[in-house]
């Protein structure tokens, strides 16, 4: 089913993972239980938790929340589907099969030439109804409506999907709005970026591989979007670039531990004081791994910029002005149809001194 290590796929050497893996090298953590008790109110307990936040996001742009007020039993039900959905004959599961037009449902690499991560995954949207930008063969600026593809089975997949999206699009929104009060800006400032958002909720399946050191369960990449809220289960995987030393170090399973990572869009935004941070995930010959993004992205509309506040004479826009959906739709382009051109990069839209 397309998981034989195609020698063509080969990762390059500075992809292969390393022997000796550095575990949990100070990836901050951070209690979230002050947003959900009485102790909201208290206005000690709440900047120190936006300091925490602060730090964690200018040393790594990666951190774990635990006592987040997702409940532990949502999660289990999507794990549950999700197993269950993969587990399934190859045949039935291509009955949603992702296509040229339509970037949601299943895929893996079979029929994604261009993927060379050892993995299948199932993508669904967050709103009911997402715009954006065409993915067909059109150059001109027409837009297209997305809609979910439901698998008939597991019976209780789409239900579990569903709630769990809302559960954890209320954490994601609690961080923005944590990010934006760590960046000295009012609480709500970002929140109608994600009016009409282009987010959306990955399921991972990376099986067992037989030849872990040629393969990668997804090669280095930043995330494009605004903020990733991971879950991932107990098996372990995920690697961060460490800032400092450029070290790869293993992000620790811990349970029912939400993994948060900022992405390109809060890079721009915060003219850099917050970086994207450079993460891939390593397969092992034993176990499958599970995990969980959601991804929460703008609307396709939405320019992307250093935000006014951020910006003076002294501190000068690092970025020059890019459209959301265009990225979107070159990112989901080059993911599906083998192009033989660059990945598109916000260091494409950095401004360079002279
Ligand atoms: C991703 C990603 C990490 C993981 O899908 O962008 O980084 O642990 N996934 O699956
Ligand atoms: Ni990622």
């Amino acid at each position: 089913m397309g998981f034989e290590v195609d020698t063509a796929f080969v990762q390059p050497i500075e992809h292969r993972p390393k022997l000796t893996i550095l575990e949990a090298g100070g990836i901050p953590l951070i209690d979230l239980s002050v947003l959900n008790s009485q102790n909201s109110d208290d206005p000690e307990a709440l900047s120190g938790l936006i300091t925490e936040i602060e730090a964690a996001c200018q040393d790594w742009g990666f951190f774990q929340v635990i006592n987040h007020g997702v409940s532990s039993e949502l999660r289990r039900r999507i794990e549950t589907a999700q197993k269950k959905f993969f587990h399934l004959a190859l045949e039935e599961k291509h009955k949603v099969r992702r296509d040229m037009v339509n970037p949601l449902g299943y895929y893996d690499s079979e029929n994604t030439k261009n993927v060379r991560d050892w993995k299948e995954v199932f993508d669904f949207i967050i709103q009911d109804e997402t715009v954006i930008p065409s993915l067909g063969e059109t150059e001109n600026q027409e837009l297209q409506v997305l809609r979910n593809r439901w698998p008939d089975y597991p019976p209780e997949f789409r239900q579990a999907c569903s709630e769990y999206a809302r559960a954890v699009k209320k954490l994601a929104f609690k961080l923005v709005e944590l990010i934006s009060l760590s960046l000295g800006l009012p609480e709500k400032r970002l929140n109608d970026f994600f009016k009409d958002n282009t987010g959306f909720i990955r399921l991972n399946h990376y099986p067992p591989c037989p030849s872990p050191h040629l393969a990668l369960g997804v090669g280095r990449h930043k995330d494009g979007g605004a903020l990733t809220v991971l879950a991932q289960d107990d098996v372990g995987g995920l690697e961060v670039k460490r800032k400092t030393d450029g070290e790869w170090i293993r992000v620790k399973p811990i349970p029912d531990a939400y993994i948060i990572n900022v992405g390109d869009i809060i890079q721009v935004w915060s003219n850099e004081k917050y970086e994207s941070p450079e993460h891939r995930v390593v397969v092992n010959s034993e176990r499958e791994r599970f995990s969980i993004p959601f991804f929460l992205n703008p609307a396709h509309y939405l320019r992307v910029k250093p935000l006014e506040e951020l910006v003076d004479e002294q501190n000068p826009p690092k970025y020059s002005e890019y459209n959301w959906g265009e990225f979107f739709k070159s990112r989901k382009n080059s993911n599906f149809k083998k192009l033989g051109v660059e990945n598109l990069q916000i260091s494409h839209f950095k401004i360079t001194q002279q």
